[in-house]
């Protein structure tokens, strides 16, 4: 009986550390939080670890806690906004401090949102936006997501009218074909990057989306799909890729290369995260261009938790800061990337 009830007490808590994706981090078990008469406890739902850009990000998130003395409550949720549900209802039984997430998908929020308003636990929306009324949560971290679109649109039409690909520059007349390769469906980072994209594009008629199709932020899919379309009989007339992040470009590429075409010349890439393993791609000369998305986002997130536990006033949007990268400027600033 003795060791039939040690064995279940093993299973609970091992059970209950993974359902909190690994369990507390930050912070240690001691100690006040920086700024704090003592110790807060967050709870934060990470989608997954899907790409470059979101292990950067949960790396982040960690070290951050630990530097500010957070106890952190990290969750993953393996791509499923149920698990994130799940999770975020499991900080509110704990009783957190406050409550951080990123929306794996845009919509579906309002219920929890209002749970955990309901339980007076102040919320954080990180990196990507909901669409709920912005009463429900305290604050959005992250980037201007459209903007990201409109940049890779303007750097590419820049590039096609001054550069230009093996089939020649774009002198206002020859139709300009582009391939999508989109995030995760119904996420802001792809819904809103393709709005900006597209809302860019509309000013040039001569540029056409001819394919779009998810490539879910990784580097599985994206090879996956731009392989088919390299095997369509349309594939020759491909002038540019548009991929929602580096991860499904540095896939593509490989796929264009294994058509026998030569990437960042026969066919223009552009794509948004400006991950290292994109630099790499840009001085190998297969990447033509990254719009960059911060992903180092664990600062402001922490410096905003203590701020909404002390009730002190926050902006509603925290913007990160971001710049925008290709060929020319890629060895400069390569040494100097963190993520
Ligand atoms: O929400 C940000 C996006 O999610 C990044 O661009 C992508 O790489 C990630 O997985």
């Amino acid at each position: 009986m003795k060791k039939l009830l040690t064995v279940l007490l093993v299973l609970t808590v091992a059970s209950s550390l993974a359902f909190a994706g690994g369990g507390q981090q930050g912070g240690g078990s001691g100690g006040v939080t920086k700024g704090m008469d003592r110790k807060i406890v967050m709870g934060y739902s990470q989608i997954g670890a899907e790409s470059e850009w979101r292990t950067a990000c949960t790396n982040s998130v960690k070290a951050a806690a630990a530097d500010f003395n957070i106890e952190l409550i990290f969750s993953d949720a393996q791509q499923k906004q149920e698990n994130q549900l799940q999770a975020i209802r499991s900080f509110i039984r704990q009783k957190v401090d406050v409550i951080a997430f990123t929306p794996v998908v845009s919509t579906g929020w309002e219920a929890i949102l209002q749970e955990c308003k309901d339980a007076g636990i102040p919320t954080i929306c990180v990196d990507r936006t909901v669409e709920a009324p912005n009463t429900l949560y305290d604050v959005y971290i992250g980037s201007d997501i459209k903007a990201e679109g409109v940049k890779a649109a303007k750097w590419m039409v820049d590039y096609m009218k001054s550069t230009g690909n093996t089939r020649g520059k774009d002198d206002g007349n020859r139709t300009i074909n582009i391939v999508e390769l989109q995030g995760t469906v119904g996420s802001a980072a792809a819904t809103d990057r393709q709005i900006g994209f597209k809302e860019e594009l509309a000013k040039y008629p001569n540029y056409k989306i001819i394919k779009s199709q998810t490539g879910n932020f990784t580097r599985a899919e994206g090879l996956q799909v731009m392989e088919a379309w390299m095997k369509a009989p349309d594939a020759g007339e491909i002038d540019v890729l548009f991929a929602h992040n580096d991860d499904m470009a540095i896939g593509a590429i490989d796929a264009i290369k294994a058509a026998g075409k030569k990437p960042a010349t026969d066919i223009i890439i552009i794509s948004v995260d400006a991950v290292k393993g994109a630099f790499e791609a840009m001085l190998r000369k297969e990447l033509n261009a990254t719009i960059e998305c911060n992903p180092l986002l664990g600062p402001q997130i922490m410096e905003t938790g203590i701020k909404l536990v002390q009730k002190q006033p926050v902006q509603k949007w925290i913007p990160s800061i971001e710049g925008q990268y290709d060929w020319t400027t890629a060895e400069a600033a390569y040494p100097s990337r963190q993520y």
